[in-house]
């Protein structure tokens, strides 16, 4: 059992635990993520690694209610306990990989919307720990739903918030604030991503014009994590990519957005996973149990 030590409400809807799973704090690395089950019969539901205690040997785990099961988890007290987890899964940031010098020279944009924040956050505080200070801008839809502001303040470089409707920071979409960076004079080596698939589409459309290397983390529905089950297969490059094995992180030039998002909401019905079993053939895999 993995017991929660504590919990709080970031914004309507989106929620922080802290839990003790001492294994999986030992070994995560930015950009990965983990799958937590409430009881023997419950979802199995992917979730952000936020932050992580290697001494302590706690992860944080950021969700938004999106159904059932994590308005359920949501219930969850202090001092309650997750069935399973398991993690870390996925690959970490390309970034931790790099050599150090080489991670020092680079100018690095990072993007991030509504309950993206939460898995950008390891990874600036992450290059923060290396000496290296990352821009960041935060997107949110009103100043409400803005998550971690101080959490980011502290380990961003320089931080740019906006919000779609301008309650508060600058005025308008993420896209909108790279394009004033980069006309303020900014330039980046590279761009990190990571928000709503559309919000991570229309960045990659923007950064290729802008000839910006752009990387997004994906985050379409998962069932078992491991790369058997098929559910989160995105086409990038044009092959057939697994986002829990292969991912979460892709080149965002190379992602297929508009298949992934058509692929996402077909796959929530019956009808529409036998429908994709079949068009896939072979790399549809059918290992979750639900198109037979
Ligand atoms: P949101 O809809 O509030 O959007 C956040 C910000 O993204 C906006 O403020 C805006 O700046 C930007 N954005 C949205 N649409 C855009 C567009 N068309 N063009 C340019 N910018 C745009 O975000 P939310 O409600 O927090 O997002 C929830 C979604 O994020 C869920 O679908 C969830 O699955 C996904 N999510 C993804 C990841 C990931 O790893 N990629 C992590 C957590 C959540
Ligand atoms: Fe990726 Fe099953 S969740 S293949």
């Amino acid at each position: 059992m993995y017991e929660i030590l504590a919990s709080r409400v970031l914004t309507t809807n989106i929620y922080e635990m802290v839990v003790k799973a001492p294994r999986i704090a030992a070994r995560c690395l930015p950009g990965q993520f983990l799958i937590v089950r409430m009881d023997e019969r419950g979802e199995r539901i992917p979730l952000t690694i936020c932050d992580y205690d290697r001494t302590a040997g706690t992860v944080n785990i950021v969700f938004q209610i999106v159904g059932a099961s994590t308005k359920r988890m949501a219930e969850l007290q202090t001092g309650d306990a997750f069935q399973d987890i398991v993690g870390p899964l996925g690959r970490p940031s390309e970034l931790t990989e790099m050599d150090a010098e080489e991670l020092k020279a680079k100018k690095i944009l990072f993007v991030a919307g509504g309950v993206g924040t939460a898995p950008v956050y390891p990874q600036v505080k992450w290059l923060k720990e290396q000496g290296v200070a990352a821009d960041v801008i935060v997107g949110a839809k009103t100043k409400d739903l803005l998550i971690l502001e101080p959490e980011m303040e502290a380990v961003a470089g320089n931080l740019y918030i906006t919000t779609d409707d301008g309650s508060y920071g600058r005025s308008g979409m993420v896209t909108k604030t790279i394009e004033d960076l980069v006309s303020e004079g900014k330039q980046y080596d590279v761009c990190i991503a990571i928000g709503p698939m559309i919000m991570m589409k229309f960045v990659c459309l923007l950064t290729k014009k802008l000839e910006l290397p752009t990387i997004v983390s994906m985050n379409p529905i998962m069932v078992d994590g491991t790369g058997m089950c098929g559910a989160c297969r995105l086409n990038v490059g044009g092959q057939v990519k697994f986002a829990c094995v292969d991912g979460p992180e892709f080149d965002g030039h190379q992602v297929d957005f508009d298949q992934a998002m058509k692929r996402q909401s077909i796959y929530r019905t019956e009808e529409g996973r036998a429908k994709l079993a079949l068009e896939e053939g072979e790399t549809h895999h059918g290992g979750c149990g639900n198109c037979n």
